[in-house]
C-alpha cells in the first residue's frame, strides 16, 4: 500500500527533527514546530491545503543558504526528500516552490508567494522572527556570527539585492530596522497581520526601552 498524508508527515517531521537537533542559530527543530503550528492556524483560517502548509513548514530551513552558502540546496534536498517517500510529483513541486520563495531576501527584495498555502508558511515563519522570541533569535543568531549587539556609529542599511542583505555584516540591532519592522506591514494573511501586529509593537516597546537604557535615560 503506498504511504498516506499521514505517513508522509510523521516521518517527514522524524526526518527534519534529526537534521535540525543542536543547531543554535535560531533554526532549531523548536522552530520548526513553532511554525508547523502557527501555519497550521492559519491554513485553517484562510482554508489553505493543511497536507501542502504542513510539509512545507517542516522542510523550509533544511539546509538553508546561511548554513550553506547555496539558496538551492534547501529545495534540492527537500525534493530528494519527497521523492525518496513517495510522495506525488505535482505536491513535491508545490511544496519545493514554497520552500525556494519563502526566504527573506533584503529590504527591497520583493518575496511574492505564487499560493495561498505558500503565504501561510511564509506568514509563519516571519511570526517567529517578531515578538519575544523574535527577539531571542536575533541575539542568539547575532552572538553565533560574532556580530555586537549595538553600535550607534553603524546606521542600518537598505539592501537592494539579496547578495548585499546576505553580505551585510552590522550589529544585531541594525537587523531590527533592516528585516523585523518590516515584517509586520509584508503579511499576506489576515490571520497573519493580526498576529504581527501585536509582535510588532513589542519589538518597538523593546527597541525604545533598549535605547533609553543605552543613553542612561532610564
Ligand atoms: P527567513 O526565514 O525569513 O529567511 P531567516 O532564516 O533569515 O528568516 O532568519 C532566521 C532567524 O535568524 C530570524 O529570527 C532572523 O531574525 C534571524 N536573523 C537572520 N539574519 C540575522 C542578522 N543579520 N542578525 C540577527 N538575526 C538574524
Ligand atoms: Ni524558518
Amino acid at each position: 500500500m503506498e504511504p498516506d498524508a499521514a505517513t508522509w508527515i510523521a516521518r517527514t517531521a522524524e526526518h527534519v527533527r534529526q537534521q535540525m537537533a543542536g543547531d543554535a542559530t535560531g533554526h532549531d527543530w523548536f522552530h520548526i514546530e513553532r511554525v508547523r503550528r502557527m501555519a497550521l492556524r492559519i491554513a485553517r483560517e484562510e482554508g489553505a491545503d493543511p497536507v501542502v502548509v504542513e510539509l512545507a513548514a517542516l522542510l523550509h530551513d533544511l539546509d538553508d543558504w546561511k548554513r550553506t552558502g547555496d539558496p538551492e540546496a534547501g529545495p534540492r534536498q527537500a525534493r530528494a526528500w519527497l521523492t525518496s517517500q513517495q510522495v506525488p510529483a505535482p505536491l513535491v513541486e508545490h511544496v519545493c516552490q514554497i520552500i525556494q520563495e519563502l526566504s527573506f531576501k533584503g529590504s527591497e527584495v520583493p518575496t511574492p508567494m505564487s499560493s495561498l498555502e505558500g503565504c501561510c508558511v511564509q506568514d509563519a515563519d516571519r511570526l517567529d522572527a517578531l515578538g519575544a522570541i523574535g527577539i531571542a533569535r536575533a541575539f542568539a543568531y547575532g552572538g553565533h556570527h560574532g556580530r555586537l549587539l549595538y553600535d550607534p556609529e553603524q546606521p542600518p542599511e537598505r539592501h537592494a539585492s539579496f547578495a548585499a542583505y546576505q553580505r551585510s555584516r552590522g550589529p544585531t540591532l541594525n537587523h531590527f530596522y533592516e528585516k523585523l519592522l518590516l515584517l509586520a506591514e509584508r503579511m499576506q494573511t489576515a490571520t497573519g497581520r493580526q498576529v504581527a501586529q501585536q509582535r510588532h509593537r513589542f519589538l518597538e516597546q523593546f527597541l525604545e526601552r533598549f535605547l533609553a537604557e543605552w543613553e542612561g535615560r532610564l
